[in-house]
Formats: C-alpha cells, structure tokens, sequence
C-alpha cells in the first residue's frame, strides 16, 4: 500500500457492504418518493457515486461546495459557500452526502442553511463519523462507520489532496503529516 499509509481502516468490500445495506434503508424509507441527494464536494464524491447506484429510489443529484472559514485543520463553524446548489429544494425531498462527520459544525450550519429553503424533509447519510460528533445534537440518519479519532483518507478524502482515488479508507503514517 506504500509507506504513506500506516493501514487499512476499512476495505473496498466493507464499503461496498454497507452502502448496499444503507441504501436499502432509504429505499425503504423513500418508497414511492424521488430524492434529491446532494453531495458535498469533494470528499462525498465517491459516496454520492456509489450510493447513487446501490439505489432504487429514483434519484436526481446535485452538489454544494463549502469552505470553513479559519485556519487550521479544526472546522471553524463559519462556512462560506463556494458553490451553492442548482436546484431549487423547496418542497422536494432531500439528503445530504456526506464524506466524513468530525465536529458536526459543517454539517450543522448546512441542515440549517438548506432547511431554511423549504424542503419538504432533510436528512443525512455519511459514510463515516467521529467520536466528537456523537456530542453534537445532530440528528444522522443514516451511517456508515464509526471510526476512532485519527486523521483518515481515501475513498474521496484527502490529505493536501491526496489519497482521493484509494479505493479503501486508511490512516495515513505520521511522518506524512509531521507527526
Ligand atoms: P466538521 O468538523 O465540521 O468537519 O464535522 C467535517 C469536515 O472536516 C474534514 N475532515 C477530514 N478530512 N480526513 C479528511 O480527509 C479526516 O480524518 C477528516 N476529519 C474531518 C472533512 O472535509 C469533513 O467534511
Ligand atoms: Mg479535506
């Protein structure tokens, strides 16, 4: 796997296992409706292409790119939007994609940021969660894996943009990162 990575926190198969398993809720929860999946650029690119398959549920897609205001690698709060969606939400059902849940701030702002748009219901799938959001009041739907806290990439995430294209989620060595 190269010496970048320090191991394989969760295989392709694993991955593949559970979306089909997720996306068998939704589509039980969904039945008879259309969907409006919006994924959040770039991490969720390869969840939003996955799921979007592993569904029954007819499905239009749209994506909203977010920057966290701030420095540093802790999510701020203050997002700014870099690319707003290209639907109008109003009266449509909607679920956010999401990559990864660390702190819930990102998230948070964006539940009500979109609700405020008037859809008919919000909801969120995310592959992948963190310990300190379980200490957020977050309602998630839908989830993937809870993972301990360490820095991962992989399967859409990033380290300095790297790692996207792994098939798998793994963590990274530390003398990748300065550690
Ligand atoms: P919050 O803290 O607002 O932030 O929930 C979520 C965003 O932070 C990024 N993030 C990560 N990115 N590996 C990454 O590549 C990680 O382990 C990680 N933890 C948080 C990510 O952009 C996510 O959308
Ligand atoms: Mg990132």
């Amino acid at each position: 796997m190269g010496t970048d990575l320090k191991s394989v926190l969760i295989t392709k198969e694993e991955i593949d296992a559970k979306l089909a398993e997720l996306a068998a809720k939704i589509d039980a929860d969904y039945a008879g409706r259309e969907l409006l999946i919006v994924g959040v650029l770039k991490g969720a690119v390869m969840v939003m292409a996955d799921l979007a398959r592993a569904l029954s549920t007819p499905v239009t897609m749209d994506w909203m790119a977010v920057s966290s205001y701030g420095a540093g690698t802790k999510s701020s709060g203050v997002v700014r939007i870099l690319k707003d969606l290209d639907t109008d939400i109003a009266g449509r059902d909607v679920l956010i994609v999401e990559d990864i849940i660390d702190s819930g701030l990102t998230l948070s702002w964006l539940l009500s940021n979109l609700s405020s748009r008037g859809p008919a219901s919000l909801k969120v799938c995310t592959l992948l969660r963190k310990p300190e959001a379980a200490k957020v009041d977050l309602e998630v739907e839908y989830t993937g894996f809870d993972i301990p806290n360490e820095f991962v990439v992989g399967y859409g995430l990033d380290y300095a943009e790297r790692y996207r294209n792994l098939p798998f989620v793994g963590t990274l060595a530390p003398h990748v990162y300065g550690g």
